[in-house]
């Protein structure tokens, strides 16, 4: 591979770790710490000059100050000489908000992207972007992966009963879809709103064959656990025998593992795409395989 090195960003140190242990490339850390006043410091703990670097930093919550870091770093690493920067962002921030829904509205996605490239990142990597259109917005090889595989064998090693793969909306569809391939299951979904103001998340009600069957409710985010809970709730009173959540982003804002939990879930699997409780699948070999089609 065309990479000399892993510079390990704060927010991705695990993920970081595995990379290098995967691929037997030399690590270098960076040295990070917030001033009083709160902003952000970074040092690069290692000689760049003339090399091909591979940056890991994911931007999950808080969301500002990873995604202010990992400009840090790119810029860095350019500024020390660094032959070539991919960036590899696991959690891409601010991708939800990827068109004017109301008038006025900025289009975070979009802002995100051209300060990566303002900073002249030479490739990008990211898993299960909100929308795959939002990619188009790059003018250098960026590529979006799919974490959906690596839960999907996770998921097969558990031994689920008769699973049956739900996508809590329309939007989840395609992820269920891989799921269910891996798992050779069938798959459904359901019909979601969002008030836009509120942000209360409604769904539709749906009589599904679900009875002492284990359920798998993918979806790319978790935030409040709203999504998930609405259908957890409805297939545990339909009577699964246990409801099983992957979801590639485990964001788990304000109390959404005691919501999800008083819905219904039994488990929750997230990835190392965010580092938190529920990080038990990771992406490393995946976002080496992907590394190779762009550098
Ligand atoms: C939105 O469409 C996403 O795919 C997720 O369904 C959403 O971000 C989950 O948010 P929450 O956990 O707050 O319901």
């Amino acid at each position: 591979m065309e990479i000399d090195l892993i510079v390990i960003g704060p927010a991705s140190v695990k993920l970081g770790s595995r990379l290098a242990a995967e691929s037997s490339l030399e690590a270098v850390a960076v040295e990070h710490k917030t001033f009083p006043d709160g902003e952000s410091y970074i040092r690069i703990n290692g000689d760049v000059s003339g090399k091909r670097v591979l940056a890991v930093q994911s931007t999950y919550p808080p969301q500002d100050r990873h995604l202010m870091q990992l400009y840090l770093i790119i810029d860095a690493l350019k500024d020390l000489g660094a032959e070539r920067v991919y960036a590899a962002v696991p959690y891409l921030a601010y991708a939800r908000q990827d068109g004017r829904f109301r008038p006025g509205e900025a289009v975070s996605v979009n802002t995100v992207i051209k300060l990566l490239e303002a900073l002249r990142v030479d490739g990008f990597i990211t898993f299960n972007i909100h929308k795959q259109a939002s990619m188009e917005a790059f003018h250098i090889p960026a590529l979006n992966l799919s974490a959906m595989p690596a839960i999907g064998a996770y998921v097969k090693e558990l031994d689920a009963w008769r699973p049956l793969v739900a996508a809590p909306d329309e939007g989840a569809v395609s992820l269920a879809r891989e799921a269910a391939e891996a798992l050779n299951a069938e798959y459904t979904w359901f019909e979601k709103r969002r008030d836009r103001l509120t942000g209360r998340v409604e769904t539709s009600y749906r009589k599904l064959d679900v009875k002492g069957r284990d359920v798998l409710i993918v979806d790319d985010i978790v935030s409040t656990g709203s999504t998930i809970a609405n259908v957890a709730q409805m297939v545990k009173a339909q009577g699964a025998r246990r409801v099983l959540v992957g979801c590639v982003h485990a964001l788990l804002a304000e109390n959404a593992l005691e919501r999800m939990k008083a819905a219904g879930v039994d488990l929750l699997l997230g990835t190392d795409t965010v580092e938190g409780p529920v990080s038990q699948v990771s992406v490393a070999s995946l976002l080496l395989e992907g590394l190779r089609r762009i550098v």
